[in-house]
């Protein structure tokens, strides 16, 4: 008795549905070769290392919330939604507009949002995914049926621009995704998985701004408030993490490597996408790259890739795609995602 009422309360679950995407990059670009004049660096170096040509940096004036805007309104549009039909905003992130309020309560602002729930999601470059993970959540316990989530960082603000190994790999940007619940049974969000591993907290991070070191003028004079990073570090962890969540998370979703249509993995480094492509055995046919023209956009780099994809027809009704993100903390995680 108990066992048939539990199995029609499980099958009865919604699962959270793409009903609409949109990014936003910013207009001024960046190139390798203005770089050039900034840092002992070249355009040669750039591109073998990192494969990236140019980024996008925010204008000044401008805060994370602006890009996101555009991205939601984008991705409502989509969606055939209304910023009022928003139940919830969750936004990855870690250069919201203030200290706090959160920049998802900024966003909600800007988009008349008046009947949610709003908050962001620190997770460096795998915020998104958080994000995600936890609308998805929300979805499925039936306590929401429509959330944005947003990916959106400037972290050109975060930038020291004398530091050639950290300011040649970094841009801004936003993508939005609008989240509804569907009991269909086919298509959705299949798994998500996350992880975290803080012993490598200071392997990339802000040292001062924090409570532990507030800003004064020695920490501005030293730089600390700007990114600091062992990349080497970061590389190796990297590969090796998102190979084995993404692996994690097809297994959850019962889907072998070789049905996924598409892998769309966080934009960081060329060789950290092919390095992982080739540990998962996935051809590079099959694996969305745009790190070329936009450089690491943080939260923002796997929403604003899933949203180019949709709109070069990279995605069809009944594909398999699979998203993965490693970032500072570390922190990283992976999704299936039926279309
Ligand atoms: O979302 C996660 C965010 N972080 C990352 O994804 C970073 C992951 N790591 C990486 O992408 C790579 O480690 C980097 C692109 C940051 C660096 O590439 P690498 O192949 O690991 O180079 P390296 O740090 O070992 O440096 C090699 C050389 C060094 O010179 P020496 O010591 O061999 O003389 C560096 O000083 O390249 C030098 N170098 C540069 N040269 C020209 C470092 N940055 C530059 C530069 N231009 N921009």
């Amino acid at each position: 008795m108990t066992f048939v009422s539990l199995s029609r309360t499980r099958r009865s679950h919604p699962r959270a549905v793409i009903l609409g995407t949109g990014s936003e990059l910013p207009a001024q670009v960046v190139t390798n070769a203005a770089l050039e004049k900034l840092v002992d660096t070249s355009d040669e170096w750039i591109t073998t290392r990192t494969g990236i040509k140019e980024r996008r940096i925010l204008e000044e004036g401008k805060g994370n919330a602006d890009m996101a805007y555009r991205a939601s309104v984008r991705a409502l549009k989509d969606a055939g939604l209304e910023a009022k039909d928003v139940e919830a905003i969750i936004m990855g992130t870690v250069t919201p507009d203030y200290p706090f309020p959160s920049s998802a309560c900024v966003l909600e602002d800007m988009l008349g949002v008046r009947k949610a729930f709003s908050f962001d999601v620190n997770a460096a470059c795998c915020g998104f995914l958080n994000a995600l993970a936890i609308a998805d959540s929300f979805i499925r316990t039936g306590r929401i049926r429509t959330a944005l989530v947003v990916g959106s960082d400037a972290l050109s603000r975060l930038l020291n621009w004398k530091d050639r190994g950290t300011c040649i790999l970094f841009g801004d940007g936003a993508g939005a995704v609008v989240l509804g619940a569907s009991h269909d049974g086919a298509h959705g969000i299949l798994s998500t998985r996350l992880r975290t591993d803080g012993s490598y907290v200071k392997t990339l991070y802000v040292p001062a701004g924090g409570s532990l070191k507030p800003a004064s003028l020695e920490s501005v004079k030293r730089n600390e408030h700007t990114i600091a990073m062992n990349g080497k570090e970061v590389f190796k962890v990297a590969v090796r993490s998102m190979e084995e969540i993404s692996r994690e998370a097809l297994d959850e979703a019962e889907v072998k490597v070789d049905e996924v249509s598409l892998v769309i993995p966080h934009q960081a480094n060329l060789r950290i996408i092919t390095a992982l492509a080739g540990r998962l055995k996935v051809p590079m046919t099959k694996v969305m790259v745009n790190v070329d023209r936009y450089g690491n956009t943080s939260a923002a780099s796997v929403p604003v890739a899933l949203d180019e994809a949709r709109r070069e027809g990279r995605i069809r009704p009944g594909d398999i795609v699979l998203l993965n993100a490693f970032g500072a903390g570390f922190a990283w995680g992976a999704a299936v995602i039926r279309f």
